[in-house]
C-alpha cells in the first residue's frame, strides 16, 4: 500500500512509512550498495557514501552498516560512481515507432529511469482509451513516466481550422486528466491557441496552475530576436504560466529566455534537432547559471536508440563542450526532478527518494556498467536483465487506419485549366538537412488538365489522405525528397497521423495509400505498381508490435529500396514532418490541401 502516488510507476516501490524502522536500525534493509562514490547532486560533491534501500527507496546514506541484517542483500560498488537515475524532461514515446514496453527496455538500457511523456500521438488516434491502455502497459515495466496531459492530443492544429480526428481528446477529458493524482503538468501546449485564449486552453492552464502543476512549453519562433511581435507573443505565452522550453536553437534566444525565468531544455533529437552543443554555450561562455537548464530528446528514431543514443548521449555531449560533469549529471537529474516538483520522489540519492541508481565506470566518459530502477538491477553490462512480457495489444489498437473509400489515382491529380500547357504552381521546397520548408514558385508543365511533376527537377506529388473515414484528400507538390520512380507513404506523423503519400505519379500513390489501409498503417514504397518494402505499424497505425531490432532491420531494407528509387533524405521518417504543427514551417499539406501557417489558410497551388 502506498501513501500517495504522484509519478506514474512510483506505485511499485513502498510506503514511506515502513522506511521509518529501518532509518532508526529496528529492521533491516533489503539492499546496501557498499564502497562505491557518491555524486551528490544537491551540493555538488563526490565522496564516498555506501546506501540502503528497503522496498525500492531509498532509506539512508552515508554509514549503513546498522541497516544490513542477514537477509540483506549486499552490492560491491567499489570503483564506481553512483549517480541518480536519467530523468528525460520532454520525449515521446511514439516518435521511436514501438511498443511502449519495448521501449521502456531501450531507455533503460541508456539509464533514463523517468522520463516526461504524454502519449499524444496514440491520444490523437484513439483519445483517452489510448492514454489509459498505455498508462496500465507502463506499469509493468521498471520504467516511471512524469504523466502530462497531451494537449496536443486535443487541439490537433485547430488553430489552423483543420478539424481534429473524431476520436482525439475532447476538452472537457483534458481538463479532467489534470486534476489526476499522478498527473504533473501539461504537455506542450501551442502557443496561438494559449495566447488566443481559446476557452479549453485557458480551462486547462487554470486548472493546473490552481493545483501547483507544471506547463511544460512549446515556444517555438517565440523570441524578440526573431521580430517585435514573436517578442510580445512569447511575453504572452510567459504570462499564462508556461513554464519551459525545448525549442531554443540559439545560445541568445536560450539566455533570454533563462532571464525570462524560463527553464531550457536543452534538446539532443539525434539526426534532426541537437541543440546542445549550441546551448550549453549560454552556461560556458555567458556564464548563466546551470541550473536554469535540463536536458531532453524529445524524439528518438530508432536508428539512434538501437546505436545507444539517449540520456546518456546528452550528458557525454555537454560534458565534451566544456560542461563539468556534475553538472550535466544535475541537468539531467535534479534539475529536471526539481522543475517538475517531484523532488522529494526523485532526482537524487538521499533518503526516501526512489532507489533509481546508475553506477558509471568513467564519469567523463559517462559509461553506465549498472542500471537500478525502483531498487532493482534492471540493467548489467549493457544487457536488460530483468524479465518483461510481450504485452497482449487489444483488437481496438490495430486496424485503425480508416478509408471511407479505397482511393483512386484520380484523387492526387491537380488540376488547371484544360486549354494551358503549363502553370506556375506553389512547391513546397524541402531543403536537405532541414525540417524547416518553405514556398518555391515554378513553372510545370500541363496534360490533359492535369498539372505534371517534374521529375528531372526533383519536384514530385505529396499528399496527405484523411485515415478516419472522412474521405479528405489533400494535394501539392514538393521538391527535395529526391523520389524518381513510384511513391512512398507513411501513417505517421506529428499532430494529425493521417497517411502522407509522396510519389512521381498517381497511380503508384493510390496503391501505397490503399494498401497502408489493408495492412493498418505503416510505412510503404512501391513502384509499377508493386509494393517494394514495407514496415507494418499496426498499432493505432504508429507504432510496430515487434521488438527495436525487427523494426530497425525492416527499416533499413526500406531505406535501402527508397535509395534505389533516388531517396536524398538521411531516414525514412522525413514525411513525418510535412503535416500541419505548430511553427517554423510555413507551408504544410493537410487533407485540405496546401497550409499556409501564416495565414491560416488552405492556399491555391495553382497560381496562374
Ligand atoms: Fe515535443
Amino acid at each position: 500500500m502506498v501513501m500517495y502516488v504522484r509519478i506514474l510507476g512510483s506505485e511499485k516501490v513502498c510506503n514511506r512509512v515502513d522506511l521509518i524502522d529501518v532509518a532508526l536500525g529496528a529492521k533491516p534493509a533489503d539492499v546496501v550498495i557498499q564502497s562505491g562514490s557518491l555524486v551528490n547532486v544537491h551540493t555538488s560533491e563526490i565522496y564516498n557514501a555506501d546506501i540502503a534501500i528497503k522496498g525500492g527507496r531509498i532509506v539512508a546514506v552515508g554509514d549503513v552498516a546498522y541497516t544490513v541484517g542477514n537477509k540483506t542483500k549486499i552490492i560491491n560498488a567499489e570503483g564506481k560512481y553512483l549517480i541518480p537515475g536519467l530523468i528525460d524532461a520532454h520525449l515521446h514515446f511514439y516518435h521511436s515507432y514501438i511498443g511502449l514496453t519495448e521501449f521502456a527496455k531501450a531507455i533503460l538500457l541508456h539509464g533514463t529511469t523517468t522520463y516526461a511523456d504524454g502519449f499524444y500521438g496514440p491520444a490523437v488516434v484513439s483519445g483517452r482509451k489510448a492514454i489509459e491502455f498505455l498508462r496500465q502497459e507502463l506499469l509493468k515495466t521498471p520504467l516511471k513516466c512524469i504523466f502530462l496531459v497531451p494537449v496536443l492530443g486535443y487541439s490537433q492544429c485547430r488553430e489552423y481550422s483543420l478539424s481534429p480526428t473524431p476520436t482525439g481528446l475532447t476538452a472537457e477529458e483534458m481538463v479532467d486528466m489534470t486534476r489526476w493524482d499522478d498527473c504533473l503538468g501539461l504537455e506542450e501546449p501551442s502557443p496561438l491557441p494559449v495566447i488566443e485564449k481559446e476557452h479549453a486552453h485557458v480551462k486547462a492552464y487554470e486548472s493546473i496552475l490552481r493545483s501547483g502543476k507544471v506547463i511544460t512549453g512549446h515556444a517555438i519562433d517565440l523570441w524578440s530576436g526573431y521580430s517585435i511581435t514573436a517578442g510580445r507573443q512569447l511575453t504572452a505565452y510567459l504570462v499564462m504560466g508556461s513554464l519551459t522550453d525545448h525549442e531554443c536553437v540559439s545560445v541568445e534566444e536560450a539566455v533570454e529566455k533563462a532571464r525570462l525565468g524560463m527553464r531550457i531544455l536543452a534538446r539532443m533529437g539525434p539526426g534532426w534537432a541537437e541543440n546542445i552543443p549550441e546551448l550549453v554555450k549560454a552556461i560556458t561562455k555567458r556564464h548563466i547559471d546551470p541550473r536554469c537548464f535540463a536536458f531532453c530528446t524529445d524524439a528518438l528514431p530508432p536508428d539512434a536508440l538501437a546505436a545507444g543514443v539517449a540520456m546518456d548521449e546528452c550528458i557525454r555531449v555537454a560534458i565534451r563542450e566544456g560542461i563539468e560533469p556534475i553538472q550535466a549529471v544535475q541537468m539531467a537529474t535534479l534539475n529536471v526532478a526539481e522543475l517538475f516538483r517531484v523532488d522529494e520522489e526523485i532526482g537524487s540519492i538521499t533518503p526516501g527518494r526512489i532507489a533509481d541508481i546508475l553506477f558509471i565506470t568513467d564519469l567523463q566518459k559517462f559509461k553506465i556498467s549498472m542500471v537500478m530502477a525502483n531498487g532493482e538491477i534492471v540493467v548489467n553490462d549493457g544487457k536488460f536483465v530483468v524479465k518483461m512480457d510481450k504485452p497482449k495489444y487489444p483488437e481496438w489498437m490495430y486496424k485503425t487506419v480508416q478509408l471511407k473509400r479505397p482511393v483512386k489515382p484520380e484523387d492526387f491529380e491537380i488540376k488547371a485549366p484544360k486549354e494551358k500547357k503549363e502553370v506556375l504552381v506553389r512547391v513546397m521546397y524541402y531543403p536537405t538537412n532541414s525540417i524547416i520548408i518553405t514556398e518555391k514558385r515554378m513553372v510545370l508543365s500541363v496534360k490533359d488538365g492535369y498539372v505534371k511533376p517534374n521529375i528531372e527537377e526533383d519536384v514530385i506529388k505529396v499528399a496527405m489522405v484523411d485515415r478516419f473515414g472522412r474521405g479528405n484528400v489533400g494535394n501539392a507538390f514538393i521538391q527535395g525528397l529526391g523520389l524518381r520512380k513510384g511513391a512512398f507513404g507513411t501513417t505517421v506523423n506529428a499532430t494529425q497521423q493521417n497517411i502522407i503519400v509522396a510519389g512521381t505519379n498517381s497511380y503508384d500513390m493510390a496503391f501505397v495509400v490503399n494498401k497502408l489501409a489493408e495492412i493498418g498503417g505503416g510505412m510503404l514504397v512501391a513502384a509499377d505498381g508493386k509494393e517494394l518494402a514495407v514496415l507494418e505499424l499496426p498499432l493505432f497505425g504508429l507504432l510496430s508490435d515487434q521488438s527495436l531490432e525487427i523494426f530497425v532491420h525492416k527499416n533499413r531494407r526500406l531505406f535501402q529500396e527508397l535509395l534505389k528509387l533516388g531517396w536524398k533524405r538521411p531516414s525514412t521518417n522525413a514525411l513525418d514532418w510535412l503535416g500541419p504543427a505548430s511553427g517554423t514551417t510555413r507551408f504544410r499539406i493537410s487533407d485540405l490541401g496546401l497550409l499556409d501557417t501564416e495565414s491560416r489558410r488552405i492556399v491555391d497551388v495553382v497560381l496562374q
